[in-house]
């Protein structure tokens, strides 16, 4: 029998029948069924709203390119790099890869590797980034990238968990916990969907959400400093966060990922700063943006060893399992960049690149507070969050990419709470920053 309230129906039966299906309901109407299976779609995956953001954005920006063929479009859009790997890691990067070419390279780097990443590259990552905090080599998983790891992170934790985001944020937070099953439907007034906790950030609250609001939250998705408001959380901030998840059982799932951009003394660089965070913590980092992997791929995450779910079993211990399971070790040539990123040279080279980007962020805050626009983050981020006093985000992004050939990223993308804002991402070649700035004080400036 056919299931007319799902329409699910294969081609090849329907031809047979040689009619078309009714639907049920009110408003009775025909569809035309095309499949060529019986599998029902994952009803999860279903509920999320049309594209993920960024290939919606790409999809916008080639219909304008299509009917504006002489546009010279600059994006300062998705959040992704535009300068080469410094020198020093490609090279080593290329010996490894011809060391794999020898019969010696390839039985000491060859095959597959631990899934846990490279002995020496997790005690480099903890020389370099937690020797100062109560985090070990062993605590440290060596990854392909920390949106492959959030979306791990959700399988571990498995469906139907109570989850808290902050708004806006990153989409990956939202949207894995969507196909995972954490939510009911989208809710197309409250632009939310049904079960997460939308912690809502604007200058309000210093960007700081109201946890109490999370308070039945078990997983909490805190991202310091912020994609896309570019906050970065204090260290009083962050220990309100430690407290909140230990009075309240939860887990934090810490998004590093933009760390190195953090110049604020004020702002720890690493949750694990926070006394306690290594009891209720789980933080993620990644190459992407400290040393343009982000098509590389190479990122690590840290679970502590005193990090228990509620039976008293250690976390670590599942997420080892997972990742012995779903991931077969991060690209040996891509940890041998992250080796070279982490030597001094690389370390120096690092940070040159963060400067570059740092110095393009200023320029892009300076141009619209210079224009009249409220203007936050490109201090301690790679992103400049400018207020459009509540306009539709969308029809901002879509004004700015017809007068100026110009792609920003809509604040409505990253959550309810985005809305009214552009996200502009510092990542450019120099000369684009520029050439942006200038048409967008040619066709926006207020004052
Ligand atoms: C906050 C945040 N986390 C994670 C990622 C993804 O990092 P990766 O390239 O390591 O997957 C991004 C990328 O833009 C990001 O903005």
């Amino acid at each position: 029998m056919f299931d007319h309230t799902q329409c699910v129906v294969r081609s090849s039966l329907l031809e047979k029948l040689g009619r078309t299906l009714p639907v049920k309901g009110r408003h009775r109407k025909t569809v035309i069924v095309h499949a060529n299976s019986n599998v029902r779609r994952n009803p999860n995956i279903a509920k999320l709203q049309a594209g993920y953001l960024f290939p919606e954005i790409n999809r916008i920006k080639m219909k304008h390119l299509e009917e504006n063929p002489d546009a010279k479009i600059i994006s300062l859009g998705i959040g992704d790099t535009t300068e080469p790997i410094p020198q020093p890691i490609t090279k080593a990067m290329a010996a490894a890869a011809e060391n794999l070419g020898t019969l010696d390279g390839y039985a000491q780097y060859g095959g597959y590797g631990a899934e846990q990443g490279q002995t020496l590259l997790r005690e480099k990552l903890a020389e370099r980034f937690y020797a100062e905090v109560n985090i070990q080599a062993s605590d440290i998983f060596v990854s392909d990238g920390s949106k492959c790891d959030i979306s791990r992170l959700q399988m571990m934790f498995g469906s139907n968990r109570r989850v808290a985001v902050q708004d806006p944020s990153y989409p990956a937070y939202v949207d894995s916990s969507v196909m995972i099953g954490n939510t009911e439907m989208y809710d197309h007034a409250s632009k939310q969907y049904g079960k997460i906790v939308y912690l809502a950030c604007s200058s309000e609250n210093d960007f700081f959400p109201n946890l109490g609001l999370a308070k039945d939250a078990e997983l909490i998705f805190f991202c310091s400093p912020n994609n896309p408001t570019g906050a970065a959380a204090t260290r009083d901030q962050l220990i309100e966060l430690v407290r909140h998840a230990k009075e309240t059982g939860s887990i934090i799932i810490y998004d590093a990922a933009y760390a190195i951009y953090i110049s604020n003394p004020n702002c720890p660089k690493t949750i694990f700063e926070i006394p306690g965070a290594d009891e209720c913590c789980i933080e993620t980092c990644s190459f992407s943006k400290y040393a343009g992997f982000t098509g590389l791929r190479l990122g690590w995450t840290v679970v502590p060893d005193k990090l228990k779910f509620a039976d008293g079993s250690l976390v670590k211990n599942d997420w080892n399992r997972l990742m012995c399971t779903s991931f077969n070790g991060a690209s040996n040539i891509a940890q041998a960049g992250g080796m070279a990123c982490l030597s001094d040279e690389g370390m120096n080279a690092m940070s040159e690149l963060v400067s570059f980007y740092k110095e393009n962020a200023t320029i892009l805050k300076n141009t619209f507070e210079e224009m009249g626009y409220a203007v936050y983050g490109g201090t301690d981020a790679p992103y400049v969050w400018v207020s459009f006093d509540g306009r539709d985000s969308w029809e901002v992004f879509t004004e700015v990419l017809t007068k100026c050939d110009i792609v920003v990223t809509p604040g409505s993308g990253f959550g309810p709470a985005g809305d009214g804002f552009i996200r502009c991402s510092a990542f450019g070649h120099r000369e684009n920053i520029l050439e942006a700035a200038q048409r967008l004080k040619e066709s926006f400036s207020r004052s």
